[in-house]
């Protein structure tokens, strides 16, 4: 809960594509969470593997990792109070169908296998996938002067 917390995003082919890049950072700035890392990158089968080890059993792992490689994304560490549950609720509900409208989801996706962003789950998944993509000096630890506007 602390507003050291940092959560790890990622802008999936399919936002990219469509030009959502800007809309979408747009939202993670406009709450108020910082922005601490951003690498545009075409993900290899390699890191699409650590990233989605934990899904390597289910039955939609090879289209995700297929999907995920097919064209360049955004990879994001985001920090600010609470940053996972609040990365989680700015994107939405897993299936874009069920996704309430205000959420990247809900306001852009019709399908599962297209939901437009990641976010991380939890503290520590968030650290481990912030690991797969960034180096830590490549993660800067500054404070936007708003800071003083957005916190009490
Ligand atoms: P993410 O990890 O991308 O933020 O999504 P999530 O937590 O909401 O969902 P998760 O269960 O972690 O699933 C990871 C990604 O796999 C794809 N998926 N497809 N066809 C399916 O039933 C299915 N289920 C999941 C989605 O792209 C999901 O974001
Ligand atoms: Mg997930």
């Amino acid at each position: 809960m602390s507003i050291e917390e940092r959560t790890f995003l990622m802008i999936k082919p399919d936002a990219v594509q469509r030009n959502l890049i800007g809309e979408i950072i747009s939202r993670i700035e406009h709450k108020g969470l910082r922005i601490v890392g951003m690498k545009f990158l075409q993900v290899t089968p390699e890191l699409a593997a650590k990233h989605y080890e934990v899904h390597k059993e289910r039955p939609f792992y090879n289209g995700l990792v297929k999907f995920i490689t097919s064209s360049p994304a955004l990879a994001i560490v985001a920090q600010g109070k609470s940053a996972v549950s609040v990365g989680r609720l700015l994107v939405g509900s897993t299936n874009p169908v069920e996704a309430s409208p205000g959420t990247i989801r809900g306001d852009y996706g019709l399908d599962i296998g297209r939901n437009m962003v990641h976010a991380s789950d939890s503290v520590e998944n968030a650290k481990y996938e912030a690991s797969v993509y960034f180096n830590d000096n490549d993660l800067i630890d500054w404070s936007p002067v708003s800071d003083e506007w957005v916190y009490e």
